[in-house]
């Protein structure tokens, strides 16, 4: 957890936030102990913005993981991961822990299915 926990706050950093000012880091273990990190990069189109659980979990796909047991997500005041992460980390990830940190390294563990309750589940139409 300690791992997981760092590699956000670490990934954090790299935040590309000309806009918002409003970094997030995230870190994503894979069954296998890798972890794949991502952080938000803005866009002057601002509907272009990519969260960093988004970017995180894309990349490990691209890397080729397909299967996560947890989600840090390293933020200034520890904040929860919006509407559309958490449809992905659904999709992608099912009911994990997802482990939120503020900057003075507080730390609060919420499952996926506590935060997206009556999901739209995606398991219906595909077979890998
Ligand atoms: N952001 C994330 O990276 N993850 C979220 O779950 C919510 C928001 C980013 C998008 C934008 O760069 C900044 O935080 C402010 O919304």
């Amino acid at each position: 957890m300690k791992t997981i926990i760092r590699a956000a706050q670490e990934v954090k950093k790299n935040a590309y936030v000309p806009y918002s000012h409003y970094k997030v880091g995230a870190a994503v273990e894979t069954e296998d102990g890798h972890i794949v990190v991502g952080c938000n990069v803005e866009s002057s189109s601002f509907g272009l913005t990519v969260c960093g659980e988004r970017v995180a979990l894309t990349s490990a796909i691209a890397q080729g993981y397909k299967s996560f047991t947890s989600i840090a997500i390293a933020t200034d005041d520890g904040a929860s991961p919006c509407g559309a992460c958490r449809q992905v980390i659904w999709d992608l990830c099912g009911d994990i822990p997802i482990i939120l940190i503020d900057k003075k390294g507080g730390v609060t563990t919420l499952q996926s299915r506590e935060l997206l309750p009556h999901p739209f589940d995606d398991s219906s139409f595909h077979n890998n």
